[in-house]
C-alpha cells in the first residue's frame, strides 16, 4: 500500500487507515490509497466489511487545498467516493475530529457512518469560494433533506456529531474508543446482514417548490457579493431535479467553474494567509515567549473596556484603571451592558457572564499593576499624556512586564524612549469595538525585543484575535493606507461626487459600508480632531478641502448627533441630506473647482489604487514584512471584501500594469505629491510580476 493509507485485516474486517498529517487531507496519494484499499478488500474473500478511519487528530479534513490550481491528478475524488459506494461489501466510515469537505463526502459515500461524540462534520468548501465537488451537493440533500443541506452547504459551518445524527448524517455515536466501536458496528452489519445503504439511491425530496428562491432571498445580505453560495444553491437544486449521475455532472461543471474563479483564488489565499500571518519571518518556530497570566488596562473608555473584555473572555484576569471613580463606574457599566446583551441573545450563560465580570477589577491605583505581566494603555491619543502614563508604568511595573500602547498612529519609539526598558515596549493596536473586531496590529518599535513581540503575537491568538506584526510609521499599516482613501474621497467630493455616490460604489465593491457612512459611524469629530492636530503638515489643497470642518462646525458629528454627511432617523437609518449636497456644491464654487461627472471606475481607482500604492511603499520600507500582512489587516480591520483577497492580492488580480497606468494618470490630474508610483510597484511592473509572484 502507500505511505499514507494502509490496509490491515482484523478477522473478517478490512481496516483502511489514512495517515497523512496534519489533517489527513485527500492528496493524490491518499485518494489512490483509499481506492486501492477498497479494491483489495473487495477482492479478498476473507473480508466481509471495511472501515475507513484515520490516525492523528482528525478524520479527513477535505481535499488537499494545495493541489488546487495545479493539473488534476487521477484518481479524481468523485470517482473514489463512487468506488466506495459501489462496493458490494459494506463500508463504514469511523469519524473523529472533523470530517470536512471531501472527508464528509467520503463518509457520505460509505454505507454507514459512526462518529465519536466529540466529532464534527461539515462542508466548508463555500468558504473557499467552492462547492462540495465530490457528491456533497447531491448526497447531503438526499440524506439530510433539502433545507438542512442548503443551510450546511452555504454556511460552510460544521455541526456536532449529535446534531449530525439528528439530521440523519450519522448512524451511531460512541463515547468510547472509536476503532473498537466501529469494529463492533461492522460485526453487527455482517451478522445481521444489514442491507447496504447507498445514499445516491435515496431521493432528495422537495417540501416547498419555492424553497430555493426563499432561501436565497432570506440570506441575500449574508451572501452579498459572494458567488459560491448561489452556485451551491444551484447544485442542490439539481439534486432535486436531475438523476444522480446527471446531478453529479452538474456539480462537477460548477465546481470546475468556481475553482477557476478569482473569488475562489482570493478566498484560498486568505485561508493560507491567515495561518501564515502569525509566523514571523526571521524568528524561529521555538522563539521563547513570556507567560501572560494577568493584565492591566489603562483607560476605562470604549477601547479600554473592549480590550478588558477580550482578556476576560479568555479567562485572564484584568485590572482596569482610570483616573476617576466616575469613569470607572461608567466603563464597568458599559462592559456589563455588553455582556448582558450577549446573554439576552442566548450566546452566553449568566454564569459565564458573572465569571467574566469577576475577572475585571476596576482600580484607581497604579500600585495594583505592580505584578501584572502585560499593560495595555488605552488613554486619549495625545503624546504627552501617553508619555506620562508610560513613565508611571516604568516605575510601578515589575521587570519583564510588557508595556503596550493601543495608539492608532503615534510613534511607539518616542513613547518607549521615556522608559528605561524600551525593549519591553510596543504597540498593540485594537480595532473598535475591541471585543468584536478580529484584527490586532502589533507594532514593533525599533528596540522592542523579539521575545516581547512574539509574546504579543501569541497572546493575540489566545484572546481570539488575528495578530499582524507591523513596524512604526504614522498610522501603521491600516490607518496609513486609509488616509489615502480618505483624502481621495474628500477630493472627489469637491471635484463633483457626492458622499452617497462614493459610498454606493465602495459598498458595491464589497465593503460593509462606504467611507462617509463609516465616518458618520465613527464620529466626525474624531477625524476633525486629527485634521486639526496635523493641519500644519497638510498640503495647500488638503487645507482648502475643508468640507469636513464645515460639517463639524454645524455640530454634525455623525450618527451620535443624528446628522453628519447623512441625516439619521431615530433608528439610525441614513438618508442623503440636500443641505450637505448644497454645502458641497457651494464649496466647489468657493474653491473655484468646476464640478464634473465622476464615474464609478474613477471612484474605485482613486479610493483603492491609492491604498495599493501606499501598501507597496509600506512593503518597501519594511513596515509590513509581506503583502499577506497587509491583506489580513485590511480584511479583518476594515472589512475589505474577503472574496477579493485583500488590497495586495486584488492588485495582482487587476494586474499591476493597469494600476501603474492609473497612478500615472492621476499624477497628471491630481498631483505628484499624492500620486507618485512606489518604486517597488514600478519595479514589479517592469519585471511583469505581481506582489505575490515569486
Ligand atoms: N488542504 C491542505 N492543507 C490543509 C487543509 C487542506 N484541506 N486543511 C488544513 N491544512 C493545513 C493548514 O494550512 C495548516 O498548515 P500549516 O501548519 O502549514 O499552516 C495545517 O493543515 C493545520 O491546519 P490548522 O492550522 O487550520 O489546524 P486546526 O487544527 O486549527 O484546524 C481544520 C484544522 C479544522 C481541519 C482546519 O485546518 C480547516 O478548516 N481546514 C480546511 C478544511 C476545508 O476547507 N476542507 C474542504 C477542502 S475543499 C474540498 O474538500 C473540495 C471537495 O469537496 C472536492
Amino acid at each position: 500500500m502507500s505511505d499514507v493509507v494502509s490496509f490491515a485485516k482484523e478477522g473478517s474486517i478490512g481496516l483502511i487507515t489514512v495517515n497523512n498529517p496534519p489533517v489527513n487531507a485527500l492528496s493524490q496519494a491518499v485518494r489512490a490509497g483509499i481506492k486501492e484499499s477498497v479494491e483489495k478488500g473487495i477482492a479478498d474473500p476473507d473480508v466481509k466489511a471495511m472501515i475507513i478511519l484515520c490516525e492523528g487528530r482528525t478524520f479527513i479534513a477535505g481535499a488537499d487545498i494545495r493541489e488546487f490550481g495545479k493539473p488534476p491528478m487521477e484518481p479524481h475524488l468523485p470517482d473514489v467516493v463512487q468506488s466506495i459506494e459501489d462496493s458490494p461489501k459494506p463500508i463504514i466510515a469511523a469519524i473523529h475530529g472533523t470530517a470536512l469537505g471531501g472527508g464528509l463526502e467520503i463518509a457520505l459515500g460509505s454505507h454507514f457512518r459512526i462518529a465519536h461524540s466529540s466529532a464534527k462534520v461539515g462542508l466548508p468548501e463555500v468558504k473557499l469560494g467552492l462547492l462540495p465537488g465530490a457528491g456533497g451537493t447531491q448526497r447531503l440533500p438526499r440524506v439530510a433533506g433539502v433545507e438542512a443541506a442548503l443551510e450546511m452547504i452555504t454556511s460552510g459551518d460544521p455541526v456536532s456529531a449529535a446534531k449530525a445524527k439528528e439530521m440523519g448524517i450519522i448512524d451511531e455515536i460512541t463515547e468510547g474508543d472509536l476503532k473498537k466501536a466501529a469494529i463492533a458496528y461492522a460485526k453487527r452489519v455482517i451478522d445481521e446482514q444489514l442491507p447496504l445503504r447507498r445514499v445516491s439511491q435515496l431521493e432528495a425530496k422537495l417540501d416547498t417548490p419555492t424553497v430555493f428562491e426563499d432561501f436565497a432571498k432570506r440570506n441575500a445580505r449574508k451572501f452579498r457579493g459572494f458567488l459560491a453560495p448561489y452556485k451551491c444553491i444551484e447544485a442542490v437544486k439539481a439534486a432535486t431535479e436531475l438523476s444522480f449521475p446527471e446531478g453529479m455532472k452538474r456539480e462537477r461543471e460548477i465546481f470546475v467553474e468556481l475553482q477557476a474563479s478569482d473569488q475562489s483564488k482570493a478566498l484560498r489565499h486568505v485561508f493560507f494567509a491567515e495561518r501564515e500571518v502569525v509566523r514571523i519571518p526571521g524568528l524561529p518556530e521555538d522563539q521563547p515567549t513570556r507567560d501572560i497570566k494577568s493584565v492591566g488596562i489603562i483607560g476605562a473608555g470604549t477601547m479600554g473596556g473592549g480590550i478588558a473584555m477580550c482578556f476576560a473572555n479568555a479567562g485572564i484576569p484584568v485590572y482596569l484603571l482610570d483616573v476617576s471613580q466616575e469613569f470607572l463606574d461608567k466603563g464597568m457599566a458599559t462592559i456589563k451592558k455588553n455582556y448582558a446583551n450577549t446573554v439576552s441573545k442566548g450566546r452566553l450563560t449568566q454564569e459565564e457572564m458573572d465569571k467574566r465580570m469577576s475577572l475585571i477589577k476596576p482600580t484607581l491605583s497604579y500600585d495594583d499593576l505592580k505584578d501584572v505581566d502585560l499593560v495595555i494603555e488605552a488613554v486619549f491619543e495625545d503624546m504627552n499624556i501617553k508619555k506620562e502614563v508610560f513613565k508611571k508604568l516604568d516605575t510601578v511595573c515589575k521587570p519583564g512586564a510588557i508595556l503596550a500602547s493601543n495608539t492608532s498612529y503615534l510613534n511607539i519609539n518616542e513613547i518607549a524612549s521615556v522608559t528605561k526598558r524600551p525593549e519591553d515596549v510596543m504597540g498593540m493596536h485594537f480595532f473598535s469595538p475591541a471585543n468584536v473586531m478580529r484584527l490586532l496590529e502589533n507594532v514593533r518599535g525599533e528596540k522592542t525585543s523579539p521575545e516581547v513581540y512574539a509574546t504579543a503575537m501569541k497572546i493575540g491568538r489566545k484572546i481570539g484575535k488575528i495578530p499582524v506584526l507591523v513596524g512604526v510609521c504614522d498610522g501603521f499599516v491600516g490607518n496609513r493606507m486609509l488616509a489615502q482613501r480618505t483624502r481621495e474621497c474628500a477630493f472627489m467630493l469637491e471635484e463633483g461626487a457626492l458622499p452617497w455616490q462614493i459610498d454606493k460604489v465602495i459598498y458595491d465593491f464589497g465593503f460593509p459600508m462606504g467611507p462617509f457612512a463609516m465616518a458618520d459611524l465613527a464620529g466626525l469629530d474624531v477625524g476633525w480632531r486629527n485634521r486639526k492636530a496635523k493641519f500644519d503638515q497638510l498640503t495647500e489643497r488638503e487645507k482648502r478641502c475643508n468640507i469636513l470642518d464645515k460639517i463639524c462646525e454645524m455640530g454634525r458629528f455623525g450618527q451620535k448627533t443624528g446628522a453628519g454627511y447623512y441625516k439619521y432617523d431615530e433608528k439610525r437609518n441614513p438618508t442623503p441630506d440636500p443641505l450637505i449636497e448644497e454645502l458641497i456644491i457651494n464649496h466647489s464654487k468657493e474653491v473655484g473647482i468646476e464640478r464634473r461627472e465622476i464615474g464609478d471606475q474613477e471612484i474605485i481607482e482613486r479610493a483603492i489604487y491609492s491604498m495599493i500604492n501606499e501598501g507597496a511603499k509600506i512593503l518597501e520600507e519594511g513596515i509590513a514584512a509581506r503583502p499577506l500582512d497587509i491583506d489580513i489587516v485590511w480584511i479583518y480591520g476594515y472589512g475589505f471584501p474577503r472574496y477579493r483577497g485583500g488590497p495586495m492580492f486584488y492588485a495582482d488580480l487587476v494586474g499591476l500594469n493597469k494600476i501603474y497606468e492609473a497612478i500615472l494618470k492621476y499624477r497628471e490630474a491630481v498631483g505628484p505629491e499624492y500620486w507618485t508610483p512606489s518604486p517597488l510597484l514600478e519595479k514589479l511592473v517592469k519585471e511583469g510580476k505581481g506582489f505575490y509572484s515569486k
